[in-house]
């Protein structure tokens, strides 16, 4: 998540930091081979004891907390740190999280159990406690004033304030739509799915592409949206 603004303030340091990134062996196409198989099969430290189904622990196919999509795991209640969200010369806070934002969340914000899901009484029991911890890394906590806004809605044709850091600007709304990989939601919400793809994980590279990432670079998806100016 992080894209702290001070370490990372522009695609081109980003790309400068991650350029020349391949696609890693064991690279996952499918939820059941990722660190989002919670179940007892899953490949990661984090998982269940004894659970064997997989897409359980995010959705249920009835009586779902939040119709789509069919989400079956209690969600946050959690208030969060935003960063600013600057249009062409004001600066606001970002909205709190909300959409598919929020049900990421609510396993990564770390107030909610990973097995606290709607169809069952119980909280399935996991290795590694509860819920995810500071140090883990799928642990982020409910500061994201360092991080990229999510949540709030991608403007057409808008600039970035003239005071900016950002060596950057942003491409026409036209632009952003036609890319099949990097996606907004319903309401044209930029949400964390623009970056991760919670269903597969072909891309990772170990300090190079990030986990759950949509494009084999990470660049790629910045420029989706970004331009250099
Ligand atoms: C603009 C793209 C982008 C968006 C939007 C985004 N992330 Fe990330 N995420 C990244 C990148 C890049 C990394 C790699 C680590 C880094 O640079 O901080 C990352 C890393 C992570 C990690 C690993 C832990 C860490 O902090 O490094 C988690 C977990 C994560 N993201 C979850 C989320 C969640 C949940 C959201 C929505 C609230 C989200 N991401 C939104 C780009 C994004
Ligand atoms: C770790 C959580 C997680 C797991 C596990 C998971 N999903 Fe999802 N799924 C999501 C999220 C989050 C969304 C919402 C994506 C969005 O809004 O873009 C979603 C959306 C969907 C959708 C709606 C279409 C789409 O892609 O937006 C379908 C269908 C779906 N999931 C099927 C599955 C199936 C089948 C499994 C088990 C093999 C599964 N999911 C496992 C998190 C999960
Ligand atoms: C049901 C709980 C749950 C939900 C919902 C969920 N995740 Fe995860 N996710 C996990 C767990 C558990 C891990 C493994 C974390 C660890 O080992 O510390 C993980 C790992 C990750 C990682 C890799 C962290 C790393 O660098 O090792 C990213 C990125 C990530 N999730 C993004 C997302 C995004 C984006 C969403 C929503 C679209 C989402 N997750 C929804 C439970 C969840
Ligand atoms: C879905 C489109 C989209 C993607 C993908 C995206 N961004 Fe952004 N980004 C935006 C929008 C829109 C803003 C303007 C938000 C605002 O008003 O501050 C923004 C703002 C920023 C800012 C703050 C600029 C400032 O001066 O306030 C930084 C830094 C940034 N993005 C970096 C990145 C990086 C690095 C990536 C790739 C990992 C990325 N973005 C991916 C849409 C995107």
């Amino acid at each position: 998540m992080s894209l702290r603004r001070k370490s990372c303030l522009s695609v081109a340091a980003a790309i400068t930091a991650l350029a020349g990134a391949a696609p890693a062996a064991g690279q996952q196409e499918s939820v059941a081979g990722t660190l989002h198989n919670l179940s007892v099969s899953g490949p990661g430290e984090v998982r269940s004891l004894s659970e064997t189904e997989v897409c359980k622990f995010c959705h249920i196919p009835h009586n779902a907390e939040t119709p789509v999509p069919l989400w079956g795991h209690a969600l946050s209640q959690a208030q969060y740190e935003v960063p600013e969200i600057r249009t062409g010369g004001t600066a606001a806070p970002a909205p709190q999280p909300d959409g598919a934002s929020r049900l990421c969340l609510s396993c990564h914000d770390g107030t909610v159990a990973l097995g606290d899901i709607t169809s069952e009484p119980r909280i399935i029991p996991m290795t590694a406690g509860d819920r995810l911890t500071p140090g883990r890394p799928g642990y982020i906590g409910t500061d994201l004033s360092g991080s990229h806004p999510v949540s709030f809605v991608v403007p057409d044709g808008m600039t970035l304030a003239d005071d900016s850091e950002s060596d950057m600007t942003l491409r026409p709304l036209s632009a952003i739509g036609g890319d099949p990989d990097v996606v907004l939601d319903e309401a044209g919400k930029m949400q964390c799915t623009a970056c991760h793809d919670p269903h597969a994980d072909r891309y990772y590279s170990p300090g190079r592409v990030p986990r759950f990432w949509v494009k084999p670079t990470v660049e790629e998806v910045c420029l989706t949206c970004h331009a250099l100016r």
